[in-house]
């Protein structure tokens, strides 16, 4: 048998004295141009499309206060099949309110498997005084025109990484993506179990009682504790959600705990997780959110004086332009306010999409929400939807599509 060569026997550079043979194929080809789009493009824009055009093709209403919209492609838009999605993911929503350009990231409430019949779900909830969530609570009808991310998001179930139990930590309308996971799990998607602590103040403020009952009955895979703040019930856990009430029901085994929920209940939460001493890798948070009053943070340098207006001076698309921007507002709110449509995406600095270059002026990010890397921080990049300016400042944006 002829001896194979070795890496050292093998002549890397070989390809730099070969053109004779390279001339010889390049002249013998055909003239036929090269397909300009493979089957692996195609697959990958169908799994990751940059918008979904949609319409509105249910709407559920649970209260005043909140409601499901289910979507479907829209074709004439150019949406023939919405895009297939792990659970947990979530889509952004682009509004036009009143003149400002906004993106909204909500998790999707629906199963990966509903996506193949071409259905996707978000339930959205009023937030007090919030532009977004009341507009499409208000506004939005049957039939609606509306444009979407493609899924996006690493909320998601990695059997690599997380246990094979996950315990589900849900507060208000945080039980969504936790809706997505049981139905998976339901259907055969996802292969976890998952036991969820779902805190609500009463009875009647659970979302997805009835599905989860049902899903319960399908699936001994899924197991739901509702923990109700304001009511004792029998069959219901009373009180908050801590760490003695997570190990009352967390298995034996390694398990993860994946969170989503408000910023009040992660901060609580948080700290008691810390008292169970689990590997950083089995918590795992969904989007944090967006900061409001900053000034209230830890970290915010009280001790320095921050004027309450400052001006943004955004350079996009080779265009500069001046904005009066409230300093209680991020860098991207501002810039929405003023009409110009920045690239966002989870809006909790976490994406990156948002990446943009501070040119001059004093900035503060919140801890919790410093995801840059070393280069970001050297370089002087910042991520907008969580960066507050603390002086007139001036920052080069990158254009949203
Ligand atoms: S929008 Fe995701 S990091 Fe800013």
């Amino acid at each position: 048998m002829a001896n194979k060569p070795s890496l050292k026997s093998v002549n890397r550079l070989r390809f730099l004295h070969n053109n004779d043979e390279r001339e010889r194929r390049i002249a013998a080809a055909p003239e036929t141009p090269l397909p300009k789009d493979y089957p692996v493009n195609r697959l990958s824009r169908a799994l990751h499309p940059d918008r979904q055009y949609v319409k509105i093709a249910a709407i559920k209403t649970w209260d005043d206060n909140c409601k499901s919209f289910t979507f479907a492609p829209d074709p004439a838009r150019g949406t023939e099949h919405l895009a297939f999605f792990k659970a947990g993911s979530y889509l952004s929503v682009f509004l036009d309110v009143d003149g400002m350009k906004l993106t909204r990231p909500y998790s999707i409430s629906s199963s990966p498997a509903e996506a193949l019949d071409d259905r996707v779900t978000l339930t959205i909830k009023r937030v007090p005084g919030g532009i977004a969530s009341n507009y499409m609570l208000d506004h939005w009808q049957m039939g609606d025109e509306v444009t979407l991310t493609g899924p996006l998001g690493e909320f998601v179930y990695l059997p690599v990484r997380d246990g094979k139990t996950v315990i589900g930590v849900a507060g208000g309308s945080g039980i969504t993506p936790f809706h997505s996971f049981a139905k998976a799990i339901a259907e055969g998607d996802e292969d976890f179990r998952l036991v969820l602590l779902y805190g609500s103040r009463t009875e009647k403020d659970i979302l997805f009682k009835d599905e989860f009952d049902e899903i319960q009955k399908l699936t001994d895979k899924v197991k739901v504790v509702h923990v109700l703040s304001d009511e004792e019930k029998p069959g219901f856990e009373h009180g908050f959600i801590t760490a003695e009430l997570i190990k009352k029901y967390a298995p034996q085994e390694d398990y993860s705990i994946f969170l989503c929920g408000p910023a009040g209940m992660y901060s609580f939460l948080d700290k008691q997780i810390e008292t169970l001493h689990l590997e950083r890798k089995w918590v795992r948070h969904e989007l944090q959110g967006e900061v409001h009053n900053p000034e209230k943070l830890p970290d915010y340098p009280n001790s320095r004086p921050v004027p309450a207006e400052v001006k943004i001076t955004v350079r996009i698309c080779g265009e500069e332009q001046t904005i009066t921007a409230d300093t209680g507002d991020t860098i991207l709110q501002s810039l929405e306010k003023h009409g110009i449509a920045a690239p966002a995406h989870c809006r909790s600095g976490e994406c990156g999409w948002c990446h943009s270059l501070l040119l001059s002026g004093e900035v503060y990010c919140p801890k919790h929400l410093e995801h840059r890397r070393e280069a970001d921080l050297d370089f002087g990049y910042i991520h907008p939807c969580c960066t507050f300016p603390l002086s007139d400042i001036a920052v080069e944006v990158p254009y949203a599509k």
